[in-house]
């Protein structure tokens, strides 16, 4: 098991992302439904997010639902909004006490349900001064409709005469953005040995450090973060350059 003393508190990246993946093999192994998994996923992500505000990782973004997971069966989908409805219900003031800053990234418009959006904006606006670590949940997520969504706003603004095309830069897509301010993604971590990153972050994690961790999500603790942590701290990186 990895500890505290296993890391180098000096050297924490700024921004790891996690594809929390496994819940439904989890619940397959025990013989019980898909979302017996997705419910003990929550026990998982608190312990982690303790582990994250413990060693003073400023943000972490993670994936919660993306933009394919509505062709899953009708009941699965419909379990993961009431849970997750219900998960911000009980535990947003937790979030808020621990200081943390909630947002959400993602396409927040139907069909997710109406009561889970106005939760979610409800969390955003009382946590938005919050001075803690930034936990972005990405709901309704993909990577490709968020540069779709994008190109919208900047094609919307060259055809309106406010942005000159050939002014059109990296800077600028990144603007337009779910999160223009949040910072890259310095290491991407995944749960349960799936090894590809199923449309997370695609412009964000162009240069994260990947680690795959074969646990499944909702046996994760605090410690398997950590490991990913250490491991990250082993790697060496260039961004196209020569040193590191
Ligand atoms: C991750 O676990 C949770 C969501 C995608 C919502 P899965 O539900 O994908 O679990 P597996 O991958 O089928 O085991
Ligand atoms: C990615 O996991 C999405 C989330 C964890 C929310 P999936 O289980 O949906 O990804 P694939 O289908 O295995 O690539
Ligand atoms: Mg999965």
């Amino acid at each position: 098991m990895t500890s505290l003393s296993d890391i180098d508190l000096s050297a924490i990246p700024t921004h790891v992302a996690i594809i929390m993946d496994g819940n439904g093999r989890w619940a397959k192994e025990r013989g019980e439904p898909r979302h017996v998994g997705h419910t003990a996923g929550e026990a998982a992500l608190f312990d982690v997010i303790e582990g994250a505000l413990a060693v003073g990782l400023p943000w972490m973004t993670i994936y919660a639902f993306s933009t394919e997971n509505w062709k899953r069966p009708l009941a699965e989908v419909k379990f993961i909004m009431n849970f997750n409805r219900d998960l911000l219900k009980r535990r947003g003031d937790e979030l808020h006490e621990r200081n943390v800053r909630v947002r959400f990234i993602g396409r927040r418009v139907f069909p997710i349900p109406r009561g889970l959006i106005a939760i979610m904006n409800d969390i955003e606006a009382r946590t938005r001064d919050n001075t803690g670590m930034t936990l972005q949940i990405a709901f309704n997520y993909g990577g490709r409709a968020e540069i779709v969504d994008a190109l919208q706003a900047i094609v919307a603004k060259v055809a309106n005469g406010e942005l000159d095309p050939s002014k059109v830069r990296e800077r600028t897509l990144k603007d337009h953005l779910y999160a223009p301010d949040a910072p890259d993604v310095d290491l991407l971590v995944r749960s349960s040995g799936e090894h590809r990153t199923s449309n997370f972050l695609i412009w964000q994690a162009a240069y994260a450090e990947l680690v795959f961790d074969d646990t499944l999500w909702p046996d994760w603790r605090r410690e398997h973060l950590w490991h990913a942590l250490s491991v990250f701290q082993q790697r060496s990186r260039r961004f196209g350059g020569l040193n590191g």
